[in-house]
């Protein structure tokens, strides 16, 4: 079976249009700042690509680029005071922090309502109960994908690799929740291969080049890849070695151009929701 390929980016376009004639209608345009500390290059990419995508929703922006080395106080003075801006509606700090920086106390300061990443101890045990405010951006982007291509993940066996906080946890709940029988693997794993092989849907979230090989994959899988590394040659890649996967799959994400754009997205979609939320729009 040769896997149709699950197109990201055109899905994040329509969703970015959609989500531009939502924001065009608010009395307010949803405001959006971003943090980033130090000058980690895929960092700054990533952050680039968030300002380009707020100017396609139209939405206001906000950088704030910190010396590495910026006391964490200040920092968090910074998310305090974006905090109670009424023209800021979503506050998201770039990740990783360089090292000396406690994340868990920084992001803690995000107050719940702006935080778009959904990484605040609220909004997890809110997504976590099956009430959430905002989706965490890139599990909700699986899931859309999934949803336009007409994977319904209801009864399915759906293996998670990786247990992150960021995907591969709120990945898992986001399919226990759309009804799929859910395992995660990790590193402590015994036998991978002999357990994503029995994956309908298989999402690999770990970061290591070449991790899933054909055999690990069941005939007619639905293979999701998270991951975005570099090859050898610095070729941007996933965990999945696409060519000999998309051979057995019957869906498959590219890298670039899959789940990575969709993340951003929902990253829209949140700010857009949080404007929405300040404006007491439904
Ligand atoms: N770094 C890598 N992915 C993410 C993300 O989803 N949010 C933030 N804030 N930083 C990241």
């Amino acid at each position: 079976m040769a896997a149709i390929r699950m197109d990201g980016k055109a899905l994040a376009a329509k969703c970015k249009e959609t989500i531009a004639q939502e924001a065009a209608a608010l009395e307010r345009k949803p405001g959006l700042a971003v943090i980033i500390v130090g000058d980690d290059p895929a960092s700054r990419v990533y952050v680039n690509s968030k300002r380009r995508d707020c100017e396609e929703c139209g939405f206001y922006s906000e950088e704030y680029a910190l010396l590495d080395g910026t006391p964490q106080q200040e920092l968090i003075e910074l998310i305090e005071l974006l905090n109670g801006r009424e023209d800021i509606d979503g506050i998201l700090v770039q990740l990783p922090l360089p090292k000396g920086y406690n994340e868990e106390e920084v992001l803690l300061a995000i107050h719940p309502d702006k935080d778009v990443d959904s990484f605040h101890p609220q909004n997890v045990g809110a997504l976590t109960i099956g009430r959430p405010v905002f989706l965490p951006c890139t599990p909700a982007g699986v899931m859309e994908m999934l949803d336009e291509y007409g994977v319904d993940p209801a009864g399915k066996r759906c293996v998670v690799v990786g247990r992150s906080n960021i995907v591969g946890k709120p990945m898992a709940l986001l399919l226990l929740h759309r009804h799929g029988t859910v395992t995660i693997a990790h590193s402590r794993t015994p036998d991978l291969g002999a357990l994503t092989a029995q994956a309908d849907i298989l999402v690999s979230a770990v970061g290591k080049t070449g991790l899933i090989t054909a055999d690990m994959v069941k005939e007619g899988a639905v293979v999701i890849d998270v991951a975005m590394n570099r090859n050898q040659e610095g070729k941007l890649c996933g965990d999945v070695c696409f060519d000999q996967v998309a051979e057995k799959a019957s869906f498959i994400t590219p890298v670039p151009g899959g789940v990575g754009p969709m993340t951003r997205a929902m990253l829209m979609r949140n700010t857009l929701e949080a404007a929405k939320l300040h404006q007491g729009v439904k």
